[in-house]
């Protein structure tokens, strides 16, 4: 996190008096961050184990500097917990409501959550209120939520409902809270996005739109980013096909101003509670308005090919996984978080014990019961790595690159490294005397010879390099 902000308020004339509903990823941090701008917040948690570990002075999550910053919210009273709405609604004219839009089977997002989450702020009401609502829901919700909470709310008490996505990312979001490339709000009336936009850090660009362009910004921008991460593994595809490295090849492409390199970079494929479900969510809404989502669509099934080909690909190189022993560093979804939500990681685990490896996994932060069915969970880096015949490194965290490649190669009882995640130096790993394959490093998974004319490419079968 940079330097903290500094808001001018005196946290108790200048700010609003706000509920925030749902202690998640981003609700704890809204929350926090919020009470640090100067508001006085209540936090409402309807699960019992996380409302009583933040009343125990604890967090449920991790999430870097999201402690220390909860910590002073309630040191200098200005945030609160509650059990329900019922109790935490208080005087506040402002409730955020960030609860939870987990995917359903076909795709499209469980919506229970945030309905019942309207009804129970329009239930505790006693006053006219803007709810405005973070988590990712499609457009029109809001719209439907309005209408909710008018048919639950007491006669004379109007419940307006804006809408104000959350574009944090996990493991960096409180630095994302206080320092936000935009702020986008959605209402009708621009006296709501005055005053949704007001609960925000100052100097935040805004973006005004309606509700459901606002609800639709939220989509879009992550079904972009899933693109780009699909396209890089496409492009990290052809890599290993032709024997180049697609680092040097998608740092030439990201250098480009127009394009950038951000999430150009190849891996095991995306996952999170985020972008898988918002990419399906994308699709589900173009199908329900008559709109082909073509792109979308591909950027989903490149995802699910990037994710499959890890143990597939490790197969090619050791042969038969049955009995080997796997080292598997990383189970959450990236680095620095413990949310294994959708997580690559977890579905390799699973395709290397569904090929009859036996596999050791490392994770300093996912919790215990996290752990896919026969799986053994270790508590050590080294550990997973001792006498495994290859170890796949899953998660782009520094702490596996810069495992010592000695002590690595002197552990194993194998050579051979699957660096899906991109964090190995070849150099130093190679000659520590290891193999190091992975994703787009230019190592050849498939032998393609050039013919002539030089544009075409014969594929042969592929080989194995084991
Ligand atoms: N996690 C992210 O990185 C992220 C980023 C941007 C947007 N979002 C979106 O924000 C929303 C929340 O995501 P999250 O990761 O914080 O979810 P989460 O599951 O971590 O947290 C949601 C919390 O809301 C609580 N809750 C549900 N209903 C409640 C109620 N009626 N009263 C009180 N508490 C209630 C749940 O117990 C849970 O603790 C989702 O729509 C998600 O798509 C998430």
């Amino acid at each position: 996190m940079t330097e903290p902000l500094t808001t001018g308020n005196d946290g108790v004339s200048s700010g609003h008096e706000v509920c925030v509903v749902g202690a998640g990823y981003v609700g704890l941090t809204a929350a926090a961050c919020l009470a640090h701008l100067g508001h006085r917040v209540t936090c409402v948690e309807a699960n019992p184990h996380r409302l009583q570990v933040l009343k125990d002075g604890g967090i449920p999550i991790h999430e870097p500097g999201l402690s220390e910053l909860v910590g002073q919210g309630v040191v200098n009273g200005r945030l609160h917990w509650a059990p329900d709405v019922a109790s935490g609604l208080g005087t506040a004219r402002i409730v955020l409501l960030c609860v939870g839009t987990p995917p359903r089977a076909d795709g499209e997002p469980d919506l229970s959550q945030i309905a019942e989450a309207g009804r129970q702020v329009a239930r505790a009401a006693t006053s006219d209120l803007v709810v405005v609502v973070k988590s990712t829901v499609p457009p029109g919700s809001c719209e439907a939520i309005e209408l909710i909470c008018a048919e639950d709310a007491l006669p004379g008490v109007t419940i307006r409902v804006a809408s104000s996505p959350e574009f944090l990312r996990e493991s960096r979001a409180v630095e994302d809270f206080l320092y936000p490339d935009r702020v986008v709000v959605g209402a009708e009336d621009p006296d709501v996005i005055d005053l949704v936009a007001s609960l925000y850090p100052p100097a935040s660009p805004v973006v005004r739109c309606d509700r459901r362009g606002a609800e639709l910004v939220k989509y879009a921008a992550n079904t972009f980013l899933a693109i780009k991460i699909s396209f890089a593994n496409e492009v990290a595809q052809l890599c290993d096909a032709l024997g180049t490295n697609a680092m040097n090849v998608l740092e030439g492409v990201g250098s480009d101003s127009r394009i950038g390199p951000q999430f150009l970079r190849p891996g095991p494929g995306y996952g999170g509670s985020c972008l898988p479900k918002d990419v399906s969510g994308f699709v589900a809404l173009g199908e329900s308005a008559g709109t082909r989502t073509a792109l979308a669509c591909a950027a989903e099934e490149q995802n699910a090919l990037a994710r499959r080909s890890v143990a597939r690909r490790l197969e090619m190189v050791i042969g038969s996984l049955k009995g080997k022993r796997i080292g598997l560093l990383g189970l959450a979804f990236k680095d620095g978080t413990d949310d294994v939500r959708d997580s690559p990681s977890i579905q390799i685990a699973e395709d290397l014990i569904t090929s009859g490896a036996e596999v050791r996994a490392y994770d300093p932060l996912a919790p215990s019961g996290s752990t896919p069915n026969g799986v053994e969970r270790v508590p050590l880096a080294r550990e997973a790595l001792e006498e495994a015949d290859a170890v796949v490194i899953a998660v782009d965290s520094a702490e596996y690159g810069d495992l010592d490649p000695d002590e690595v190669a002197r552990l194993m009882s194998g050579d051979v490294i699957f660096d899906a995640a991109g964090v190995c130096n070849l150099e130093s790993w190679g000659s520590a005397g290891l193999s190091v394959y992975g994703v787009g490093r230019g190592t050849p998974m498939a032998f393609y010879p050039v013919v002539w004319p030089p544009l075409r490419w014969t594929r042969t079968t592929e080989i194995s390099l084991g």
